[in-house]
């Protein structure tokens, strides 16, 4: 299967395409949709320093209640983001949990729903280096999502010439905009040689991420993955699947992974809350395994997808319940 985050973004706008929420958050309150603008002199500023998240809610296999999906967890990313990018986020993780929740009650979400808060220097700031501790609004949209766990996927992935942005350049601890430049060179390059997804190396030239995705192998029936100092967003996803990994007795690394051992590897995958649990199925044109999701990965995939859907005992402290309306 090609580019199936692709299809899956396309899916997202396709259904925003037919129409966008009523509602938007904005800086302490709900704001129409059409009336959420900024000056066109505030762009430019504001996308060089602006933090954010991606976060999913699941419909609940009951259909009766959202569940987000580590939503604290993300809200604490996104100020410790704004943390080391020197930005002064208002209110505080409780406040925006909050207003997410407002937000996803005011457009009567019934569907999966991706949430993503982002926050950039208020105003129109005329310098080109935006000011420690500049204040900032936050933002939040919402738009339906369409998951693919538990369905026949994988991709095709290739290891980049471009070495992944490092902690002593721009820490890609951070969940910042500007750093997505950094993976987009990596996947036009893994586009235009023939795969979907690129894999990026580190300054030590030792296995990082995806451009949106953590990255793990399976060897001998040990789960591998990249140390968190590898150069990498520290991601929820891979933090969940490596506490499914340890549930299920199954042994786990956290290490300085080899480009090498790439290549040598049982069974490979992207995670991410975008990319949720994906199959690598070649890499660099190399098969990996028989070229389907291998065993280990479809036990974590199913874990994960019964958690997400509120089918699981496991991690009930990863989903925060959102009920819906029965209208
Ligand atoms: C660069 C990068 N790495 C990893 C991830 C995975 O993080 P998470 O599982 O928290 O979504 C993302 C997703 O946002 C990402 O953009």
């Amino acid at each position: 299967m090609t580019h199936a985050l692709e299809t899956q973004a396309l899916d997202s706008l396709a259904a925003r395409g037919s129409g966008h929420p009523e509602w938007i958050w904005r800086d302490g309150a709900l704001v129409p949709w059409e009336q959420a603008t900024v000056h066109v002199n505030a762009v430019g500023h504001a996308s060089v320093a602006a933090v954010f998240e991606g976060i999913k809610a699941y419909l609940a296999a009951d259909g009766h209640r959202l569940l987000a999906f580590r939503l604290d967890d993300h809200l604490r990313r996104l100020f410790d983001s704004a943390r080391l990018c020197r930005l002064d986020l208002p209110g505080s993780v409780d406040d925006l949990r909050e207003a997410i929740l407002t937000l996803l009650r005011a457009n009567a979400c019934r569907t999966d729903t991706y949430i993503r808060p982002w926050a950039f220097p208020r105003g129109v700031i005329r310098e080109q280096m935006v000011p420690a501790g500049t204040r900032c609004e936050i933002v939040v949209d919402s738009w339906p999502f369409h998951s693919h766990l538990l369905t026949p996927r994988g991709c095709r992935a290739a290891v980049s010439s471009w070495i992944r942005v490092s902690d002593a350049s721009m820490p890609p601890r951070a969940k910042t905009f500007s750093n997505y430049h950094n993976g987009r060179l990596a996947m036009m390059e893994a586009r235009e040689n023939g795969h979907d997804w690129p894999i990026l190396l580190n300054e030590r030239h030792k296995v990082s991420e995806g451009p949106g995705a953590c990255v793990a192998l399976v060897r001998d029936g040990t789960v591998v993955t990249p140390s968190l100092t590898s150069g990498l967003l520290a991601g929820l996803t891979r933090d969940s699947v490596c506490a499914l990994t340890r549930d299920l007795g199954l042994a786990l690394e956290e290490r300085e992974v080899d480009r090498s051992e790439l290549y040598l590897a049982d069974e490979l995958f992207f995670m991410g809350t975008a990319w949720e649990i994906l199959p690598i199925t070649t890499i660099d044109g190399r098969r990996v395994g028989d070229g389907t999701m291998g065993p280990v990965t479809t036990r974590l995939e199913r874990e994960y997808a019964a958690i997400v859907r509120g089918r699981s005992e496991r991690h009930p402290e990863w989903l925060t319940e959102i009920p819906l309306d029965p209208g």
